[in-house]
């Protein structure tokens, strides 16, 4: 029997620490994304997973990855992750995978079928998807027999308009890019590391970022700046007929 929409919740750089009740930019990080995730799981009806798109961790420490995976494993919900510039991939790939934890592979809704693109380069800010993801990545475009498509990355594919955080996006986005316009069947693109929402439209593609479970960043400055809205999530909507429906959640937050 198919289903006429597939639930999906992105929650997005929650900077786990290695203490796990330590604080970065004055937020206890775990405390806030709890808090988050607790609303996104309140969505009716549920989300049928997870979407973590990367800076899981601040530290890469593995009791940071520890810590979330029991957080996330408590809820019984399927978490898709990809990592961010401030994971370490070798030891997040090795805690958060099995059991209901998907490091970095596709998976399938129906006629949907997610993609999780890692853009990982060194703890640098930037990041790169680099010849062998973007071999990846158009090798499992080419596997798939979906009919809409959702890619998920870390870091911005394209322009926020906010100088600092640009000159820290996706060194090859104009190669990613190629690919993405190669495949009509791509509906939408979210992401992660800007700390703040964005909802833009190129083409018949959906360009979303989400913001942060943990602190935001004021959206276009020119120099780092944050931003003293509460933290959020996303729902995504993935309807059978290739249309997304989503909207930004904030919640706030108490320590
Ligand atoms: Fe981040």
């Amino acid at each position: 029997m198919s289903e006429s929409f597939y639930d999906l919740v992105q929650l997005t750089d929650p900077h786990y620490m290695e203490d796990p009740d330590g604080r970065l930019k004055d937020v206890h990080t775990r405390s806030t994304f709890v808090q988050v995730l607790t609303a996104a799981l309140a969505e009716s009806p549920p989300p049928v997973a997870i979407l973590l798109t990367g800076d899981v961790t601040q530290d890469g420490s593995r009791s940071g990855y520890e810590a979330i995976r029991n957080d996330l494993a408590r809820t019984g919900v399927p978490v898709w992750c990809l990592p961010g510039n401030h994971d370490d991939p070798a030891v997040m790939a090795e805690i958060m995978a099995g059991d209901g934890f998907n490091y970095c592979q596709p998976r399938r809704l129906g006629p949907w079928e997610v993609l999780l693109v890692g853009t990982w380069d060194g703890d640098r800010g930037g990041g790169r998807v680099g010849e062998a993801g973007l071999e990846t990545f158009a090798r499992q475009l080419a596997a798939s027999e979906a009919e809409h498509i959702l890619v998920c990355l870390h870091h911005q594919p394209s322009p926020m308009g906010c100088r600092w955080l640009d000159g820290v996006g996706l060194d090859d986005a104009a190669d990613f890019m190629a690919v993405v316009d190669g495949d009509e069947r791509i509906r939408g693109l979210a992401w992660g590391h800007v700390h703040q929402a964005l909802d833009e439209q190129r083409g018949a593609v959906q360009l979303m970022s989400t913001p942060s479970t943990c602190f935001q960043f004021m959206p276009r400055q020119d120099d780092f700046a944050l931003d003293p809205q509460p933290p959020g999530y996303r729902p995504l909507r993935l309807h059978a007929d290739g249309r997304i429906e989503t909207a930004i959640r904030r919640v706030p937050v108490g320590d």
